[in-house]
């Protein structure tokens, strides 16, 4: 099981005036090869949990294991290291840098791992052919089209070819066509083997036909309809 969390509370400024409890004993169990929603309004702790569930920060009790490790104890060198092999992340705004080319942007998470330029290039190149943005390949992202900016940001979070890709609130910024279109590779990512968890409130995320379960976050806690 690529996901495990038990008993899960994230609180943030502990102890401080500004303490906040973002999510309170968290269980969940998500299995490999699906398609996740998760839902709540805003506030609920969605990201929070796509974060911990991303090796981006711990979580301030519980425990959590993705891909077999269990992260509670692990140094941060080591969080960073295991996200870098087994996440991709899809953000809101897709987290583009608009001054770099669609390639540098796709080959931006490999840097850290000082991979020689060929082969970097070589695996960008790959994506780019299946995403249809090779034409695009050395503009500056700044001069390219939204539904072209999704597909850089698809294919940046598979350059690693991770088993996981979480994608928070991706169709927050979309048309419906574009938003269809972002379910559409999302598909195909299952189908080719990917576990894939969204945070989304948009209908033609949380119900389209592919999404195997739906999960509801209320004031930081899931809530069983
Ligand atoms: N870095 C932080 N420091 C302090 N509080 C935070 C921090 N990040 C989030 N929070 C708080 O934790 C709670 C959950 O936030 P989170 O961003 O996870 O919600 P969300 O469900 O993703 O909301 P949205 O739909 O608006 O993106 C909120 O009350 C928020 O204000
Ligand atoms: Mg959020």
């Amino acid at each position: 099981m690529l996901i495990e969390l038990e008993k899960v509370t994230k609180i943030y400024n502990q102890d401080q005036v500004n303490e906040v409890t973002a999510l309170m004993d968290i269980d969940l169990k998500v299995a490999d090869n699906s398609m996740t929603c998760l839902r709540g309004a805003s506030g609920s702790g969605k990201s929070t949990l796509l974060a911990i569930i991303g090796c981006v920060f711990q979580p301030t009790k519980g425990r959590v294991s993705i891909a077999g490790k269990q992260l509670s104890r692990l140094p941060d060198r080591f969080l960073t290291l295991h996200r870098r092999q087994y996440i991709g992340f899809i953000f809101q705004n897709f987290n583009i840098l608009p001054a770099l080319t669609v390639r540098d942007n796709i080959t931006l998470p490999l840097v850290p791992l000082g991979m020689r330029p060929a082969e970097m290039n070589k695996k960008a190149q790959r994506l780019m052919e299946r995403f249809s943005i090779d034409h695009r390949k050395n503009f500056p992202a700044s001069q390219v089209s939204g539904g072209e900016l999704q597909r850089v940001a698809i294919a940046r979070a598979l350059i690693n070819d991770p088993p996981l890709i979480l994608a928070d609130e991706p169709t927050a910024h979309l048309d419906s066509r574009l938003s269809d279109e972002f379910m559409r590779f999302m598909t195909e990512l299952k189908s080719s083997g990917k576990t894939i968890m969204i945070t989304s409130h948009d209908p033609l995320v949380t119900e389209h036909a592919d999404v195997d379960q739906v999960i509801d976050i209320k004031d930081g806690r899931i809530y069983a309809a």
